[in-house]
């Protein structure tokens, strides 16, 4: 638990960094509109990513392929308006910053200027080190995602752990030491072995932050759907769902159901009135 005095402290790249140095694990949870994001930052998370998972489980997608930019600034202002404390990264969208590094920039800067994010988190390795740079350059943070990387599903063949192999081990660990030369002030690391998210903490002096990558990360994120058992098309092993809120929910608008059909609801309490002489003299 944070204490009050933490919690007015505005968590930022600078907390990452001294996060990992402190070894103070950090916790990251997506978040996608403002009611949520106001919960999940007066619990003390330290950073709110609005994730392009979003494209799955608010759009109800297979993918996150087709989310665009401007969805996620829509959503990026919602989150922005429910933080206080914590820092706000933004997804960039496949196809936001694959086609040129100019685009890159210009699209890393909207989601800046226009959703107010605090920093942007994009998919690749080795390949986007120096569109990252260029990112960076331009005064806007970076957090790095490798491991298995959602937008690459299709030439993954799946959603599947990364890493397993010597040679796929050793481009994760590659990638991992290019983004870190590039700027990025911390790096996710999705479904990789718990053995290769260790060693790559150790090798990197940026925070890395796991999702299915084990213990040894210096900080984790989960998909606040997920975790909070809102979402349950699909249960990745990772996952550990710390509420059911989906049973709530469901339980809560059964209740509902019943009592306005048995005029049960509304009671006096949730109803407004007018005097009783306004009332004879309307009826007249
Ligand atoms: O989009 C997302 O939610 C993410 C997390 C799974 C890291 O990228």
């Amino acid at each position: 638990m944070k204490t009050q005095r933490e919690m007015e402290k505005k968590f930022t790249i600078k907390s990452f960094q001294k996060a990992k140095d402190e070894k103070q694990p950090i916790t990251m949870l997506t978040a996608y509109d403002y009611s949520m994001a106001k919960i999940l930052d007066s619990a003390g998370v330290d950073a709110l990513l609005v994730g392009d998972s979003l494209g799955m489980v608010v759009q109800g997608n297979d993918s996150t392929i087709s989310v665009t930019l401007d969805e996620m600034i829509y959503h990026a202002k919602a989150v922005k308006r429910g933080a206080q404390h914590a820092l706000v990264v933004v997804d960039m969208p496949f196809m936001s910053y694959h086609i040129s590094t100019v685009d890159a920039v210009r699209n890393a800067g909207r989601l800046m200027k226009e959703g107010g994010a605090q920093a942007v988190k994009l998919e690749g390795g080795v390949e986007y080190a120096e569109t990252i740079h260029q990112i960076v350059r331009a005064q806007i943070p970076v957090m790095g995602h490798i491991g298995m990387t959602p937008q690459s599903v299709h030439m993954f063949g799946g959603f599947k752990v990364q890493g397993k192999s010597l040679a796929q081990a050793q481009k994760i660990i590659d990638d991992a030491k290019a983004l870190e030369k590039a700027g990025v002030f911390s790096i996710v690391l999705e479904c990789v072995p718990e053995e290769l998210s260790k060693l790559i903490s150790e090798i990197v002096n940026v925070p890395t932050i796991g999702i299915g990558a084990g213990k040894y990360c210096d900080g984790q994120v989960l998909v606040c759907n997920d975790m909070l058992g809102m979402f349950n098309d699909f249960i990745p092993k990772f996952v550990k769902q710390f509420a059911h809120l989906a049973t709530d929910i469901e339980n809560a608008v059964i209740s509902y159901i019943e009592e306005v059909s048995t005029k049960d609801f509304p009671k006096t309490e949730h109803t407004f009135s007018i005097d009783k002489e306004v009332v004879d003299k309307l009826q007249k």
